[in-house]
């Protein structure tokens, strides 16, 4: 298993100075809110107009010209973030009943999500972000039926304060574009060109809007090209009209709560993932030993599979106090599977494998690779009540290194996860080097005065066991 995020994409860069701060701070410094807050025009390869970092995570491939950034997207993990401060936290709160407008072309059906920080707004610390909440761009789509000719991205400043009424800037000129972007990257997808707007309330993100670091783009489910245009925070909706289809803003549909880090003061947890059925025993002595309980992520799967013997070695772990919860029937990338009755079914087999099988119900989810986009999260919570969806912020780093010539790297990724912070940990059974160091984990992380528990446990859940 992959553990699919790469933090040095994310982190701020050094080469913003002063310079570049002043300038965001005189954009910043009229929260007029009646003025759209902007966010992002690409003018820059590396930089959005607030002066911070914008980029690409798990390799998306980008293609930049003034006012246009292109994304050639192959995989749900990929991200394009815009940061609204790569110092520290940013508040939208000023903006609260405002909207998130996208100018883009192209694919229309990915993820938008709003990325609160981590506690102490460090880049630095895990997890990083902290925690996010997301839409599914196509529910919040406005498409122009008769796109004017026009430049492209000059929708200008003044145009969002304009009256609910008026209709949004006129398309793009995108016919000059879709031949450069066609001579260069044969290798892609076409560019569907015509101008696409997105329009979502910022009360649709269930995060902490004082806590605030990116706006991303992620969860691309084709590999259908996207060229964004503009990224920023608008005081009203077009009113509905024939020209915009009768656009009006759909519901907010649930989509649970992400976590990436235990809440409890001083505890840690291990989250463990898929193992060998040989190594199951030995990761049950450990834990008895160490007089420490976990929760163990289940493929429904492999629970079903006589010759595993799961089924019974997970309902030991159960009556010892351990937790037991979902983790998908196969093990896919969710968010990659092309409709949502094959996610639908990977969700359903799951909860009743647990509920046949083991006679539990679990709402806590890890999706298979940490993989999370808006439609997995809609989905879990149309069978879920309340679905708690547990990423980490310590990867022990076993799909790298369990293979390789140095598998105690392993203790180091884990140490270095600690050390910055983190305190729920993805790990697996599925190689003997990491189940020889799960008892060097317990003992680093009982000797930094955590106290290690169940993640239903370390997230306070009411209905949990007490500690
Ligand atoms: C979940 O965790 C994985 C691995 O760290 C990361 O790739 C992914 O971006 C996370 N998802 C969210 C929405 O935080
Ligand atoms: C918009 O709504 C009006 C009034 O209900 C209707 O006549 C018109 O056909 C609709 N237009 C579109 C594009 O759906
Ligand atoms: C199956 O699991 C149970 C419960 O942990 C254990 O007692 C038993 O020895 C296991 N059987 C085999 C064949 O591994
Ligand atoms: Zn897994």
């Amino acid at each position: 298993m992959r553990s699919c995020f790469s933090l040095q994409s994310l982190l701020p860069l050094l080469w913003l100075s002063i310079p570049l701060t002043a300038i965001s701070r005189s954009t910043l410094g009229r929260p007029g809110k009646s003025q759209p807050l902007i966010i992002d025009t690409f003018q820059d390869f590396d930089q959005n107009d607030l002066g911070f970092w914008h980029g690409t995570g798990e390799d998306l491939e980008t293609e930049h010209e003034p006012g246009v950034m292109h994304l050639f997207p192959s995989d749900p993990d990929q991200n394009f973030h815009t940061q609204l401060n790569s110092q520290g936290c940013f508040s939208l709160s000023p903006w609260a009943n405002q909207f998130l407008h996208v100018v883009f072309e192209g694919n229309r059906e990915f993820t938008v999500s709003l990325n609160e920080h981590n506690t102490e707004c460090n880049a630095a610390r895990l997890p990083f972000p902290g925690t996010a909440d997301s839409v599914q761009s196509s529910r919040y789509l406005l498409e122009t039926a008769q796109p004017e000719k026009k430049g492209v991205g000059t929708h200008d400043a003044k145009s969002g304060s304009s009256s609910t009424q008026s209709m949004p800037e006129p398309g793009p000129q995108i016919d000059d574009l879709s031949q450069v972007h066609d001579t260069q990257h044969q290798a892609h997808g076409a560019l569907r060109t015509g101008r696409l707007e997105l329009y979502i309330p910022l009360s649709h993100f269930h995060v902490n809007l004082d806590r605030l670091i990116s706006v991303s783009l992620n969860g691309f489910y084709t590999d259908e090209p996207i060229a964004l245009h503009r990224i920023e925070i608008v005081p009203t909706v077009p009113a509905p009209s024939d020209e915009n289809g009768n656009f009006t803003l759909p519901k907010k549909l649930p989509t649970g709560t992400l976590v990436l880090r235990c809440k409890r003061p001083n505890s840690f947890a291990f989250g463990i993932d898929d193992g060998q059925p040989q190594f199951a025993q030995e990761v049950m002595q450990i834990l008895d030993d160490e007089k420490v309980r976990a929760t163990f992520f289940v493929v429904a799967s492999g629970l079903r599979d006589e010759t595993t013997n799961f089924t019974e070695f997970y309902r030991e772990m159960l009556s010892k106090g351990h937790q037991v919860a979902l983790h998908s029937n196969t093990h896919p990338k969710l968010e990659k599977l092309q409709t949502l009755d094959e996610i639908d079914d990977e969700i359903i087999q799951s909860v009743e494998t647990l509920r046949d099988e083991l006679q539990i119900a679990s709402r806590y989810f890890r999706p298979p690779f940490g993989t999370v986009g808006a439609r997995l999260r809609q989905e879990l919570a149309k069978y879920i009540n309340n679905p708690t969806i547990v990423n980490w912020s310590v990867d022990v780093e076993d799909w790298l290194w369990a293979n390789s010539d140095t598998p105690e790297r392993q203790l180091d990724a884990f140490y270095r996860g600690v050390a910055r912070g983190g305190n729920l940990a993805v790990m697996h059974y599925l190689h003997p080097s990491t189940v020889t160091y799960l008892r060097p984990f317990i003992h680093y992380v009982k000797n930094q005065g955590l106290q290690i528990m169940r993640v239903d446990q370390c997230l306070e859940d009411p209905t949990s066991p007490p500690v």
